[in-house]
């Protein structure tokens, strides 16, 4: 990185997007792109191209902060990145996850918390995971007018409960339960639903009798829209790439070619090179030497 700015940065001109957009969008029948972000030249990045939301998500734990599981993120994490992610877009809707235990305690803390990440991390939105269990919470937080994204079927947060990453809803009693969640928290006011790991034919049969949009990670092409966390997509996370992970670059790759490059180019002294360098006149150099001279013959 440079410290000097040579010119302010490309700015997306497109208005914002908001959760009108995304009724929009259902009621047209065109699919929601969104994306998980969580640091501000990513959200650049995402912005310029037009993607429609941006999730700050408490996967950051796992995929930027190496954690094992979503679990041990903080509040406090999330809003470091949300206002990063906020800093660098300015067109798409901002949605900040809230993180295990941010909104589980009671309905007040929920609310609480869910308006730090519109203060203090100039999210638009919030989301959190669960079905009936989490209806209190949702109606007190769109009470206060702030905008829910609910998530059902595979919840990370619940990973001890759920005994693993597995995929949810694979019978008529899961499946039944999965979808009366989601009757629930659109009635409680969810703008949208976040569909994770359950059968496609199930979560087409949800998003058909929902009149909110849903959006699938893992859930078929059925929904109305998708979100991929993005270090999935770009092949930035080795752990492992869940099934439904379609990949769009292995950066990981490239940045270990660049960094492999580097190094062997500083050890072989071809960096920097003339154009990397700052430059010096002649006449202020032999001044200098001038200068340098006498004051050594003193
Ligand atoms: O935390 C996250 O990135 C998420 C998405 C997988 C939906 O919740």
């Amino acid at each position: 990185m440079s410290t000097i700015a040579p010119e302010s940065h490309p700015r997306s001109s497109a208005p914002r997007k908001t959760i009108q957009t995304f009724r929009q969008k259902k009621e047209r029948g065109e699919p929601i792109a969104m994306l998980t972000g969580y640091d501000y030249p990513t959200a650049l990045a995402l912005d310029q191209a037009g993607i429609d939301a941006i999730l700050v998500g408490d996967s950051l734990g796992m995929v930027v902060l190496g954690y094992e599981n979503t679990i041990p993120v903080t509040i406090n994490e999330m809003l470091h990145h949300c206002r990063a992610v906020a800093t660098g877009a300015k067109s798409a809707l901002l949605i900040g996850d809230m993180p295990f235990m941010s909104y589980q305690v009671s309905t007040e803390q929920a609310v609480q918390n869910a308006g730090r990440f519109l203060q203090e991390g100039k999210m638009s939105a919030v989301k959190l995971e669960g079905g009936r269990e989490r209806v209190e919470a949702v109606h007190a937080i769109v009470n206060a007018g702030i905008p829910v994204m609910g998530h059902i079927g595979l919840t990370p947060q619940s990973i001890h409960a759920l005994g693993g990453f597995h995929p949810q809803g694979r019978t008529t009693t899961t499946a039944k339960r999965i979808y009366e969640d989601a009757l629930l928290l659109e009635e409680a006011g969810c703008f949208s639903i976040v569909l994770e790991s359950i059968p496609a034919r199930l979560a087409e049969l949800i998003s058909h009798r929902l009149t909110i949009p849903t959006i699938g990670i893992g859930a078929g092409s059925g929904c109305d829209g998708q979100v991929l966390v993005v270090h999935d997509m770009l092949g930035l996370f080795d752990r492992f790439t869940p099934k439904f992970v379609k990949r769009y670059a292995d950066l990981h790759a490239e940045m270990q070619r660049a960094f492999v490059e580097y190094i062997q180019d500083v050890v072989a002294r071809r960096y920097p090179a003339g154009e990397h360098s700052v430059e010096m006149s002649d006449s202020e150099w032999q001044l200098l030497l001038g200068e340098l001279s006498e004051e050594n013959g003193k």
